[in-house]
């Protein structure tokens, strides 16, 4: 804690990097760095973005949210269970009576302080509150910050379900500090790296070959990092704001088996992440056979799994019937029937819209029965 009267630490006087996200009338800045939310009141500042403030957070990050809303003149809290529970309908319509017992104006802002659970919640409830309010995110995972706080895509689940209702409501800004991930735990921090391990393997070589290397929330590189996947992430949103493109679909690559495996789970057996770094494992054997990867490309995309910590054998008790099974049922399916699979064609570098063999798919799946120094 740096007591008012010392001088403040180098990192403080740094700016923090930043990208911008441009999407006209809806552009924000995506503000990367340590030690920022101590800054959030020069932020909001800057960006013109008025209280009252309703910080909406998850109860595992109390302290952070403390530091908020001292940091904010005229802001109120509320916080939520931790856990995808959360993303109801009930616990929205409970955040949306509390803005209005508080009686937030519609010039005030909601903010999210938590990971994709508390973003997408308080992005739906900035979304739907007197038919919008503004909205920052303060995404406090890993994940969060590389993927969910950036996009606009905000919502809750059903009982039938995940992510049924929903908004596109983009925030005013988002301000990433690495700190907060000082709490967070190794294995949810990993499961942020499979995204991160995404990006590179489809758009960026040399941050793939970085990552590769393995990574952890102290590196001195992680801002640098995380803003190489904003940047990734913010480009594809600026050419597909809608989803309506299909310009999107790279961002999913390992996520067809990936999401096969969290259903045939009941996602209690994986986080997100870790599906998806089995996904990434099967689709990569998919780029072997069908898209000209490399035996050497596809390894580092192995090693690189491994050296984060990210599973790369499914457990011997997942079916590999019920995963089949919910492939049929996942909602990238094509209108044509087939899977539009992303693959590789070199690490750095992906192709979307692919249909694929029914038997392959399943040899893709078998194949993570085999750790990779065994084959
Ligand atoms: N909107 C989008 O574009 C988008 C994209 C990807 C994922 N998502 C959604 O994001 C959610 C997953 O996000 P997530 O992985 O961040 O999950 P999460 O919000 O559940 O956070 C993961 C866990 O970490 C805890 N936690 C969070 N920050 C912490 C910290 N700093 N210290 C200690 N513990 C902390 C949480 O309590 C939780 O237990 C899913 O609901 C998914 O649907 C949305
Ligand atoms: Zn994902």
């Amino acid at each position: 804690m740096i007591e008012s009267g010392m001088p403040p630490s180098v990192e403080s006087n740094l700016p923090p990097r930043k990208v911008r996200v441009d999407l006209g009338a809806r552009s924000y800045d995506v503000l990367i760095g340590r030690e920022l939310l101590s800054r959030l009141p020069e932020f909001v500042a800057l960006h013109v973005i008025h209280g009252p403030y309703a910080v909406i957070y998850d109860v595992r990050v109390d302290g952070l949210a403390g530091k908020v809303e001292e940091a904010l003149k005229n802001a109120f809290r509320s916080s939520v269970q931790a856990g995808e529970k959360s993303k109801s309908l009930e616990q929205a319509a409970f955040l949306l009576q509390q803005m209005a017992e508080r009686r937030i104006p519609r010039s005030g802002t909601i903010v999210a302080l938590g990971g994709g659970v508390i973003g997408d919640l308080a992005g739906f409830v900035a979304a739907t509150y007197l038919r919008g309010v503004n909205f920052i995110q303060l995404p406090t995972t890993l994940l969060a910050m590389v993927d969910s706080s950036v996009g606009g895509k905000t919502g809750v689940n059903l009982p039938e379900g995940k992510n049924l209702v929903g908004a596109f409501h983009q925030p005013k800004l988002v301000v990433a500090d690495l700190d907060a991930l000082a709490t967070l735990p190794a294995k949810e921090f990993a499961a942020g790296m499979a995204e991160v391990i995404k990006y590179g393997a489809i758009r960026d070589r040399a941050l793939f070959e970085r990552v590769a290397r393995g990574v952890t929330p102290q590196d001195a590189d992680l801002a640098e990092i995380v803003e190489k996947c904003v940047a990734i992430k913010a480009r594809i949103v600026e050419g597909d704001e809608f989803e309506t493109k299909g310009e999107r679909a790279l961002l999913n690559f390992g996520h067809t088996i990936g999401h096969a495996i969290e259903k045939a789970t009941g996602y209690t057996r994986y986080l997100h992440g870790e599906a998806v770094a089995l996904g990434m494992r099967a689709a990569t054997w998919l780029s072997r056979r069908e898209a000209g990867l490399s035996q050497e490309d596809a390894r580092d995309l192995e090693v690189a799994l491994l050296a984060n910590q990210l599973p790369v054998v499914l457990d011997p008790a997942v079916d590999s019937q019920a995963i089949l099974g919910a492939l049929g049922n996942d909602k990238k399916v094509a209108a044509d029937g087939g899977n539009r699979w992303v693959l590789l064609t070199q690490s750095g570098e992906a192709e979307s819209g692919r249909t694929i063999s029914p038997n392959l798919v399943a040899q893709a799946v078998e194949y993570l029965r085999v750790h990779p120094d065994d084959l």
